[in-house]
């Protein structure tokens, strides 16, 4: 694979399947029962210019429960970017505090920069309303927990899809292992049309609508999203769109048994909290999986080999 993981497309399927397989074989680490120091040595950086809470603890987590070490940006306000640090100086020094880094950061485009600066791997960890590739590796493990196979499903991907970067970088993914694709947004909130191009070329089956009661029969997976109010040039764009989606326990009642519901939280009020006892929410697990996506995703571009598999 590439030195870096800017998007989905610097992992072939193969190598997403790879990796979803040490995942699985890192659960007992990540759970705290196996101890294995196969990162012993290796720091990472957090570089985090943007909130974030299980990106960068699971991260953090992942380094640690490996035998690693982890150095952070910490909060920006004191971080040199508001002296006027361009980010381009900030990573040229970070490729030489550490190994391996990961970027979040506010502007699209910022991660390959970054990585572009850097000689050390770079992960990113969103860029503005463009992509969220780690995300996406935890989505496609807990999918693939659920349901045995990525192949052939039927995901519904709800809510802000114009600036939401998880759905942009997951959409990728599943339109390559053939998943049916339900875009559910308001008009305004739609699937960027380069995208939707992009995805229907690549043969891609995707059927949009604003209608979320009626693809819940049909959904293998409903993946429920924030509405990106920081991204928002205009507020009262925001407060006509605010809490358009909201999910309860009861609109499940004709769902397939075993549909999940997932979200890459942080949650406002797109799932209410009843649907959290339902045998379909799947959105804290889902967050589990982040430890060990990223553990299987650090060692791979450490070039650290996760003991049980084939290679
Ligand atoms: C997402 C993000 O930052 O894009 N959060 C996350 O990484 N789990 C989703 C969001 O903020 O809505």
């Amino acid at each position: 694979m590439d030195d870096d993981l800017i998007t989905m497309d610097d992992l072939t399927n193969e190598e997403i399947i790879s990796l979803l397989d040490d995942a699985e074989r890192l659960l007992p680490v990540a759970h705290g029962s196996e101890y294995l120091p196969l990162l012993q040595g290796k720091l990472l950086a957090n570089m985090f210019f943007e909130p974030s809470t299980r990106t960068r603890m699971s991260f953090e987590a992942a380094m640690k429960r490996l035998g690693g070490d982890v150095i952070n940006l910490g909060d920006v306000n004191s971080s040199s970017a508001v002296k006027g640090e361009t980010l381009y100086d900030t990573m040229r020094m970070v490729d030489g505090y550490c190994d391996i880094a990961s970027l979040r950061h506010p502007r699209q485009g910022a991660a390959q920069y970054a990585a572009d600066a850097c000689a050390i791997p770079i992960m990113n960890a969103g860029d503005g309303a463009g992509h969220h590739p780690t995300q996406t590796l935890l989505d496609l493990f807990t999918i693939r927990q659920a349901h045995g196979r990525l192949e052939g499903l039927t995901v519904a991907l709800v809510g802000d899809l114009r600036y939401g970067r998880t759905v942009h970088s997951l959409s990728h993914a599943l339109a390559r292992f053939d998943c049916n694709l339900i875009f559910i947004s308001p008009s305004q909130l739609a699937m960027p049309v380069e995208i939707v191009s992009d995805l229907t070329n690549a043969g891609a089956s995707i059927f949009e609508t604003e209608d979320l009661y009626g693809a819940i029969p049909d959904a293998d997976v409903i993946y429920m999203t924030r509405i990106q109010k920081e991204r928002f040039p205009d507020e009262d764009e925001y407060t006509k769109v605010a809490g358009i989606y909201k999910l309860t326990a009861a609109d499940l009642t004709g769902a397939k048994g075993e549909m999940i519901v997932m979200h890459p939280l942080p949650r406002v009020n797109e799932i209410s909290p009843d649907v959290d006892g339902t045998r379909h929410a799947c959105y804290f697990e889902q967050a589990f999986n982040g430890v060990v996506a990223r553990m299987a995703l650090m060692c791979r571009l450490l070039d650290v080999t996760v003991p049980g598999g084939d290679a």
